[in-house]
């Protein structure tokens, strides 16, 4: 395979970006559309490429004059693309959490959010406020006949498949408790040991932590249903965003990461600016045994792991003794502090994600890890129809830059194997979200699809969608959207509603 121009581009080039360009992309998205036919920029749209891509993300950043402190904090905005016949529309609409209609009604920010946004008044207007805003805005997946907009300290939002509209919160069919957290992170089993499977989480943290460990349906009479569950009850306190799981595992990344509540109780700080990395300690691995796997019923495997923090996993699977695992690493837990403003945050001062390698042997208990690129990055994947298997290619944003931290502005294909790295940029002023990657249909090769990814343009002040080959990523098309949206967090793909 050979290197793409945009790679050696990048090899000559050290810093690229203009701060202002990446934060020209925070603002509220203005308009809700049905069905919006949307304009082809460049090339044509494969005509086998049929389906629709669901992404979510923060869709309102200001009310009032009033900014949120973290992008985190915005409320969920859901696209949906319909792909049909080398034709897509757009539908988007805000997710209606309480929330949100409340705050719609009032034009002003009637909530406090956890990544530090605070209601107008200062310390004394928000101390003792501990209500929690579930603003559903992290993901998006379809679960039986609804789609769930995914927010991971609550329960899931259903919301309908092709209108978007929202009918509520859901305890899917009765599975959580009201207000139940439900990860943001479900992973979908292939088939594995039967039917596919959506396999996610919720954890209720404190000095002890109780993680529980569902596993549902989602094809044939059993769409939708919970099939088993387990709950475990683990030392510490957790802050699980993601998971992994193979075969006869679910995996677990518990940071080295302290919380300590007094300043979001009395009104300082929003709960995750309380978290603190515990540099020299190190994380652990929770392997929790799958109910539908060889070691169901058996106790949990608990086993000291590197340092760092993880956000996201990219793929895990059993090899022999070990179970093997790619993680993006980051040097520490990155907040923004209450001074700050996002929009003008020094990269340099924030550590770059990093993906690595755990060789986790369950036989004698222990780790190796190692870097499998030093370049920064985030968002990655693997074929779907390889998760919890040996995949050899990988898909991620990745910054323009080959070290140090940087907006990501490139999408990369990594060869797991030989390391051989294919790239896409849309730099110097455009800038990447999560890329998704879709297969051919009755593809037979591990890469051969397309990668979908949602970029923002700075220099057209206009978001648009690009279409890639999955093997080479070159472009087969670049769409534009009628309306701005600002960077995005995470999307999935179904192939009919
Ligand atoms: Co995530």
């Amino acid at each position: 395979m050979t290197k793409s121009l945009a790679n050696a581009r990048l090899e000559s080039v050290t810093s690229t970006f203009d701060k202002a360009d990446w934060a020209s992309a925070y603002c509220n998205v203005e308009k809700e559309l049905t069905n919006c036919p949307l304009e082809v920029l460049k090339g044509e749209i494969p005509r086998e490429l049929n389906g629709v891509l669901y992404r979510n993300g923060p869709g309102r950043l200001e009310r009032g004059g009033q900014w949120i402190h973290h992008p985190f904090d915005g409320d969920g905005m859901i696209c949906a693309f319909n792909f049909k016949n080398g034709s897509v529309n757009l539908t988007n609409k805000f997710v209606r959490t309480k929330a949100w209609q409340e705050e719609e009604k009032a034009g002003k920010f009637l909530y406090r959010g956890v990544f530090g946004s605070q209601k107008k008044g200062g310390i004394i207007a928000n101390a003792f406020d501990v209500r929690l805003k579930n603003i559903a805005n992290t993901h998006v997946v379809k679960l039986g006949s609804d789609l769930l907009a995914l927010w991971e300290a609550s329960s899931p939002h259903a919301l309908d498949p092709t209108t978007l509209e929202t009918k509520g919160i859901t305890t899917l069919k009765g599975t959580l408790h009201p207000g139940e957290a439900f990860s943001a992170h479900p992973r979908f089993d292939p088939g594995h040991n039967g039917g596919r499977r959506m396999v996610t989480f919720g954890v209720k943290t404190g000095p002890k932590s109780t993680l529980r460990l569902m596993e549902f349906g989602i094809e044939g009479e059993k769409s939708g249903e919970l099939i088993n569950e387990r709950k475990d009850m683990f030392n510490g306190f957790a802050f699980l965003h993601d998971f992994a799981i193979t075969p006869n595992w679910a995996i677990f990344l518990q940071n080295a990461i302290s919380f300590n509540p007094l300043p979001f109780l009395i009104g300082q700080k929003g709960a995750a600016q309380c978290l603190s990395s515990q540099l020299n300690r190190h994380s652990k691995f929770w392997l929790i045994p799958r109910e539908s796997g060889l070691f169901a019923g058996n106790r949990p495997k608990i086993i000291n792991g590197p340092k760092g923090f993880v956000f996201h996993h990219l793929n895990a699977w059993e090899e022999n003794q070990e179970v093997i695992l790619d993680s993006i690493y980051y040097q520490d837990f990155p907040s923004i502090e209450p001074k700050q403003d996002f929009r003008e945050i020094n990269f340099d001062s924030i550590p770059e994600g990093i993906l690595k390698r755990s060789k986790i042997n369950l036989s004698t208990n222990t780790v190796t890890t190692n870097t499998l690129s030093k370049q920064c990055c985030e968002f990655g994947m693997v074929n779907p129809c390889l998760e919890g298997m040996p995949a050899r290619y990988s898909w991620m944003a990745v910054s323009e830059i080959k070290s140090g931290n940087a907006p990501l502005q490139a999408i990369k294909k990594l060869d797991l194997i030989n390391k051989e790295e294919v790239f896409w940029s849309a730099a110097p002023r455009g800038f990447v979200g999560e890329p998704l990657f879709v297969s051919r249909p009755n593809s037979k090769k591990e890469d051969d699809g397309w990668v979908l990814c949602m970029i923002w343009n700075s220099k057209t002040n206009s978001t648009g969608l690009v279409i890639l080959e999955a093997e080479n990523l070159t472009e087969q098309a670049i769409l534009k959207l009628p309306i701005k949206i600002p960077h995005g967090l995470h999307g999935s793909w179904v192939d009919s509603i």
